[in-house]
């Protein structure tokens, strides 16, 4: 695909990650609070999506029955493909998350890694094992031997711009039997700061012999997805903020696919996604949705050009009735404001990241 969105690679659509087969190339990225059930379904419905992960799920509290940890495994049968995230220091306690998980049925496990070294010392002192891949191996390897489903690892560049461990990394990973690897191409202690760096994940691209690489950064457009791909020569794409800016970017990126001119949605496209999102939130919470809906009424707002009132009342509302009522009325009234959505309506974490 070229960047002016013309197909220009013949390629398949469709990608395997071990013996999975993803209907599509484009990925949802884990962003914590954001990626949950209910969004993940809205987002399938309007097609595209290869692949979503839940938010990364603390492997002892999974195993323990931690009923939060419980909430971010809650999936669906239109919930699939996906994955479920991980993490955890201790080999024993992530490989026996992984296989609860394929014992409860979910078809594959990503392991955040984050700043690889960083989460194998557990101790947030990460120097130790920047040297050591084989001791991230070994434990990604005991995940890998544990299960049968396919074994995914997320992670970043390495701890800083001194030390990109990734390449490294992946050659490892990919000698145990890891099925792919999404890279954000930024460093632990670049944070979120700075933009993506395409070489860091081509390096990586390079670094591996068969298995994908998932490029995962600042993809915001179906411009940036093709940059992502011809610049990295990644098999595929992760994308977090840029589908709560643009739901309909992986459809966009299907049509691309099939030789189509992208399609934007329409107005009532639009609202129709906020009402089934807010629909598949109640299915799974109940009327507590009222409540946790209300983080997302300034990005509608934004998105949508939802009159200040109205967005205020989406901040407000208690009952589903209540909510009808608004939707009602931003069919009619929605546009009124210049839409907008600033990157800065999804909170980043200022300094280094650990995690992700
Ligand atoms: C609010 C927020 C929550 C995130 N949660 C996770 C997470 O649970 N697991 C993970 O691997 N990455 C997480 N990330 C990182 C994203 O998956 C992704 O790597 C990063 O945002 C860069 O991609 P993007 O520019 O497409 O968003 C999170 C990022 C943000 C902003």
């Amino acid at each position: 695909m070229s960047p002016d969105g013309s197909t220009t690679i013949l390629e398949s659509p469709t990608l395997a990650i071990g013996g999975r087969v993803l209907p599509a190339r484009y990925c949802l990225a884990p962003l914590a609070g954001y990626t949950h059930l209910a969004f993940r379904r809205a987002l399938r419905e309007l097609g595209g999506l290869g692949l979503a992960t839940t938010d990364l799920v603390h492997a002892l509290q999974l195993l323990t029955g931690n009923p939060k940890s419980l909430a971010l495994v809650e999936t669906h049968t239109e919930d699939r493909p996906l994955s479920v995230q991980i993490f955890g220091g201790e080999a024993r306690v992530l490989a026996d998350a992984a296989r609860w998980l394929e014992d409860h049925g979910y078809g594959g496990v990503d392991l955040n890694m984050g700043c690889p070294m960083a989460k194998v010392n557990g101790s947030g002192g990460g120097a130790r094992l920047m040297c050591d891949a084989g001791g991230a191996a070994r434990l990604v390897e005991a995940v890998v031997a544990a299960v049968s489903i396919p074994v995914t690892v997320k992670m970043r560049l390495g701890w800083d711009r001194s030390s990109l461990t990734a390449p490294a990394l992946a050659c490892e990973f990919e000698s145990v039997g890891v099925a792919a690897i999404t890279i954000h191409g930024r460093t632990r202690a670049q944070g979120f700061q700075g933009t993506v760096d395409l070489e860091g994940i081509a390096a990586v691209v390079d670094a591996v012999t068969d298995i994908p690489i998932i490029g995962n950064g600042d993809v915001r457009t179906v411009e940036d997805a093709a940059r992502m791909r011809q610049v990295t020569g990644c098999a595929a794409v992760a994308i977090g903020r840029g589908a709560m800016l643009d739901p309909w970017l992986f459809r966009k990126l299907g049509d691309i696919a099939e030789g189509q001119p992208p399609r934007d949605p329409s107005r009532d496209e639009q609202v129709d996604f906020l009402a089934r999102h807010f629909a598949l939130m109640t299915e799974q919470h109940g009327e507590r949705s009222c409540i946790l809906f209300r983080k997302f009424a300034a990005w509608y707002g934004a998105k949508l050009g939802i009159p200040e009132d109205l967005e205020q009342r989406l901040r407000l509302f208690e009952t589903n009735a209540e909510f009808g009522e608004i939707v009602a009325e931003i069919r009619e009234r929605h546009g009124d404001r210049r839409q907008h959505v600033a990157t800065a309506l999804i909170k980043v974490p200022n300094g280094p990241v650990e995690r992700w």
